[in-house]
């Protein structure tokens, strides 16, 4: 039976940085382990109103199947290229698509489903942030990744540059994940509504599958990237 304990002082992020298949529970109970990842497991089941005990249960029998999902990387590069393949790349895809099928989705249906037309409004300005917001991650902080891999040492202009750049992709973050709270909630939770059609349905399903990616996409970025470029820096120092 089980026997290791989950302690409610861990904080949520460092869950997941030991295995992706923690974040599926997270999902399950409305925890926030990206942005907000940075708090005690205890807390954060307040904040998301869930029960600590059903929370840790959870966590156990994951802890116990998990095939390991630990996702390993040996350099900062390696780290980039992983964030670049596995999230930036779907995002390309995935964005003016899915756009597409939400502009057919509300011009056909809003007259029944009104709030269809803050979901298309909420939805273009996500995609077009993100859109954004990856390329700037791409151009200015994954070539420093690299740089800081070979060895190259930084001048103190790029390290404040970088600095700053990162946290202005943390504000991003926040922002993006504002915008998919507004989008659950005004699909109520990512509710097909009854009688629904197959198009409907599918802007539903991929609203929420960009919803769990980007949590995961944050995640690498906040908790494990960023702190591991800043910490080079503190070494360099
Ligand atoms: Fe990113
Ligand atoms: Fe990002």
């Amino acid at each position: 039976m089980m026997t290791e304990t989950i302690d409610p002082d861990r904080q949520v992020s460092s869950f997941v940085e030991e295995t992706l298949a923690f974040a599926p529970v997270f999902e399950e109970f409305g925890i926030d382990y990206c942005c907000g990842g940075d708090v005690p497991l205890a807390v954060a089941c307040e904040a998301a109103d869930a029960d600590i005990d059903a929370v840790q249960a959870r966590l156990r029998e994951v802890q116990e199947n998990a095939d390991d999902e630990s996702f390993e990387w040996d350099s900062l590069a390696e780290l980039s290229d992983h964030i670049v393949s596995a999230h930036h790349d779907r995002l390309r895809e995935e964005l003016p698509t899915l756009e597409a099928l939400v502009h057919k989705v509300t011009k056909v249906h809003s007259e029944d489903h009104p709030e269809l037309e803050s979901v298309e409004r909420e939805f273009v300005a996500l995609a077009e942030e993100m859109q954004t917001h990856i390329v700037e991650e791409e151009e200015d902080l994954f070539p420093i990744a690299r740089k800081i891999d070979d060895g190259e040492s930084l001048t103190d202009d790029e390290t404040r540059t970088i600095e700053r750049e990162i946290e202005g992709f943390e504000d991003d973050h926040e922002a993006t994940a504002e915008r998919l709270e507004r989008l659950a909630d005004l699909t109520n939770g990512y509710a097909v509504p009854e009688g629904a059609c197959a198009s409907y349905r599918s802007m539903i399903e991929r609203l929420e599958e960009l919803e769990r990616d980007t949590h995961l996409h944050v995640h690498k970025e906040n908790n494990v990237l960023f702190p591991a470029v800043e910490s080079a820096f503190d070494a360099d120092a």
